[in-house]
């Protein structure tokens, strides 16, 4: 007998390698994994019971419309459930197995993004758009939506589906001019309450805005389409007189590096340094303390500037 066939390990696959995710589209085909599958497949991300397994999750590259395909050499009677785990957090319309079904869908439909553009870009000489999607009026927002929302579970840690029937939610998408999918944003618009005073009067309602959710596909990261979706919501909400505050839900540290940049670049821009009364510290004043003190410079800076917000409030 083949001792190998008794051994548990042959039959446990790690479900973020074993998931492959493809974009395929105008005769190319991307693919990459996940960071994350524990939403699906347990704290554990492992799957049982397969030998070989491979999980092809195929997305159209311009429509997004699904096709899954879940392969292995050999599976126990035991196996975990791979397919119908899938299908729970795919829209209705994903095609199973039948590669030539998905592709008659594909080429019947006729796709074109829904939404209005709220910007242009350009990257390498290409250019790309971001979208406005309005999925509580326009049916083809929302099931674009559908198809693009998986993603949230598998880039964003702690990530969870948003309830598409609440009105407040708005959803941003990127895409290069020849409508390849590049990425996606969520936001959130949550009324300001403004104090007794001002709600008693007849002043206009305020808004508070939330990015909550964000992805830009493994392929087209470190391309600056973070940096032009991020800039692209923030302007559209500042330059509205009723949002009064902007802020992100949860960020990750990339993000947080990317909010920075753009940030500062912006308040830069803005000018916020001109105005403010006077410089504050002087670099002799920063030497002589920072020496005094015995703190290395870098943290010495992150203290000063703690303690200067400190002093503000
Ligand atoms: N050429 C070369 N490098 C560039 C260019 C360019 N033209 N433009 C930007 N870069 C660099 C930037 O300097 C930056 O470098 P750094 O990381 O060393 O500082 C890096 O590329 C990233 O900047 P962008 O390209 O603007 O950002 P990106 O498009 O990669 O998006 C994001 C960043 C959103 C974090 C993306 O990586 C992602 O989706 N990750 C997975 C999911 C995730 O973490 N989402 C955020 C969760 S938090 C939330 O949802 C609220």
């Amino acid at each position: 007998t083949d001792l190998s066939s008794l051994d548990p390990n042959i039959y446990t696959s790690s479900s973020n390698e074993a998931l492959s995710i493809s974009l395929a589209g105008n005769g190319k085909a991307v693919s990459f994994h996940p960071d994350f599958t524990y939403p699906i497949f347990g704290d554990a991300e492992q799957i049982f019971g397969y030998k070989d397994l491979v999980i092809h999750l195929v997305f159209d590259s311009m429509s997004l419309y699904p096709f899954l395909n879940v392969r292995y050499s050999e599976k126990r009677d035991d196996a975990d459930e791979v397919e119908s785990k899938l299908l729970e957090l795919l829209p209705e319309e994903t095609v199973v197995k039948d590669e030539a079904l998905w592709q008659d869908k594909i080429d019947g439909e006729n796709f074109e993004i829904p939404g209005e553009i709220l910007s242009t870009y350009t990257h390498k000489d290409e250019n790309y758009h971001v979208y406005k999607l309005s999925i509580n009026k326009c049916a083809e927002s929302l099931q674009l939506h559908r198809r693009m929302q998986i993603f949230v579970l598998f880039f964003i840690e702690a990530g969870s589906y948003i309830d598409a029937k609440d009105d407040m939610w708005e959803i941003y998408v990127v895409y290069k001019e020849d409508k390849t999918f590049i990425g996606f944003a969520t936001g959130y618009s949550y009324w300001k309450y403004p104090g007794h005073e001002i709600f008693d009067s007849d002043a206009k309602y305020l808004w508070r805005k939330k990015i909550s959710q964000f992805v830009i596909l493994p392929p087209y990261q470190g391309q600056s389409h973070g940096s032009q979706l991020y800039k692209t919501i923030f302007e559209q909400w500042f330059k509205d007189d009723q949002v009064a505050e902007i802020t992100v839900e949860d960020p990750s540290e990339a993000f947080d590096d990317l909010r920075d940049r753009c940030d500062l670049e912006r308040l830069y821009q803005r000018g916020l340094l001109e105005t403010l009364p006077e410089p504050v510290i002087s670099p002799e004043w920063f030497q002589t303390q920072q020496a005094k003190e015995k703190i290395e410079k870098r943290q010495f800076q992150r203290c000063v500037e703690m303690l200067l917000l400190h002093a503000l409030k």
